[in-house]
């Protein structure tokens, strides 16, 4: 298992290869190395932080820490001078659907959201004006407000402005959910205009804001919209698949089978989100490094699984909608806490170079101007070194399902 620090600059613990990746280019291997040797490592005793601290040099540690800290500092001064905390807009894209109201509510809670758009289609379980009434009463800071489009009618020229204008970020659940016997990618055709019609209407008002797209198949949904982001001259890394629920449900199920608590466990969630392409690599977290290996594979299986298993839970009325508007809001809240100057990593599904496919999910760090960096993924064990090049092989198909949606289509904005 990989030594994980917590770097004192954002509070957020990186292993090696993911610390240097940040700042290789920033300093010279040598500061980095030294930084590193100053920063905590996680979960340590207290007696080894004693016997540490009492070896180390200290004023020489300071004095290196200040030097290094100094050309950060700076960065992140300007990065709160351009955008102080506590005063974003969001909007919540399908916020009176299964998924958009917990996501609403986690998202109306959140310090630092000054303004909440709850926009959805006149068809909604509940009015999105009603949703926006009642999530207005609670004892926050955020200001809610109800946006609502008739069904069959573009966004892009029915929505009001003010719904979008002035987002940082856009959450969009909407779209239809799987039944059993679906696959996600069965939801392409339908939710791929849905997402194209709210993108369409990003692009026009809020074009500086992410985009996280909840809305399924993530896999190829996120490379078609992205790539129309770039046909229009926009910036195709404001588009976020969010996959934070695989790492949640790792953590969780991690923490079901060794009884330690899922807090402390953070398993990375690699490739897409679909089948095979989910992939967790438990040899990255401490504790679900532990497991025995003959219980790997169907640990894995049960993680790529486990979206089925919601949607035969409920039967035909849904797939996942807590689980996911928990997670949704918690990669939300690392993104505006990333735009506010204190950078978060999450997995995240994005344009990316790491492998040789062009999309893909791994860890990535939020910053002030949202996606700052694709980190690698990182050591892999055997079992992991294959299992990478299945996911990579039906990822692939689904990203070429998404391009051609892209070459085929245009934003009309
Ligand atoms: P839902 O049917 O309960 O809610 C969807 C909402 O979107 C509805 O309120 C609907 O009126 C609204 N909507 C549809 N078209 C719209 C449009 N053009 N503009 C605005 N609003 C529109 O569905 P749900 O359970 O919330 O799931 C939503 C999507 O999220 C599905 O595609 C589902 O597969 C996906 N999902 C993704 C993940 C993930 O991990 N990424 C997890 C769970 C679900
Ligand atoms: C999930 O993982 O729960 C979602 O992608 C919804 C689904 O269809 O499984």
């Amino acid at each position: 298992m990989a030594d994980r620090r917590v770097d004192p600059d954002d509070g957020a613990a990186y292993t090696w290869e993911e610390f240097s990746a940040f700042y290789k280019g920033k300093y010279k291997r040598k500061a980095v190395e030294e930084y590193w040797e100053e920063c905590k490592p996680v979960k340590k005793s207290k007696a080894k932080d004693k016997a540490k601290g009492a070896g180390k040099g200290e004023p020489k540690a300071k004095a290196k820490a200040k030097v290094k800290a100094e050309p950060k500092a700076k960065a992140k001064a300007k990065a709160k001078a351009r955008k102080p905390p506590g005063a974003f807009k969001v909007c919540v894209c399908g916020g009176a659907g299964g998924i958009g109201q917990p996501l609403s509510m986690f998202m109306a809670l959140d310090p630092n959201v000054k303004e909440l758009s709850v926009f959805d289609l006149n068809i909604a379980m509940v009015p999105p004006a009603g949703v926006a009434a009642d999530l207005g009463h609670l004892d926050k800071k955020s200001e809610v407000k109800g946006y609502v489009v008739e069904v069959g009618k573009a966004a892009v020229t029915e929505l009001d402005g003010e719904c979008l204008k002035g987002c940082s970020l856009v959450l969009i659940p909407a779209g239809m959910p799987r039944k059993p016997g679906q696959t996600r990618d069965d939801l392409f055709k339908i939710n791929a205009d849905i997402a194209k019609g709210l993108v369409e209407a990003c692009a026009k008002y809020c074009p500086e804001a992410i985009v996280a797209l909840i809305v399924n198949p993530v896999n190829s949904i996120v490379p078609a919209m992205a790539e129309l982001y770039k046909k229009k001259g926009l910036d195709p890394m404001k588009i976020v698949g969010v996959t934070t629920l695989d790492c949640v449900r790792a953590s969780k199920f991690v923490g079901q089978m060794t009884g330690k608590n899922p807090n402390f466990i953070n398993v990375p969630v690699i490739g897409g989100h679909a089948g095979v392409t989910i992939m967790p690599v438990f040899s990255q977290d401490k504790t679900a490094a532990t497991i025995d290996k003959d219980k790997i594979e169907a640990l894995d299986k049960r993680v790529q699984d486990a979206g089925t298993e919601v949607v035969e839970a409920k039967n035909g009325k849904g797939s996942a909608t807590l689980s996911m508007g928990y997670a949704g809001a918690r990669l939300g809240r690392s993104i505006l806490a990333g735009l506010a100057g204190r950078r978060r990593v999450e997995c995240a599904y994005v344009k990316s170079d790491i492998t040789d496919l062009p999309y893909f999910t791994s860890k990535v760090v939020f910053g002030e101007s949202g996606v700052q960096k694709v980190l690698p993924i990182g050591e892999l064990n055997e079992y992991e070194t294959t299992r990478l090049e299945a996911a990579k092989t039906a990822l692939k198909i689904e990203i070429e399902t998404g391009l051609k949606y892209a070459e085929a289509n245009e934003l009309n904005c």
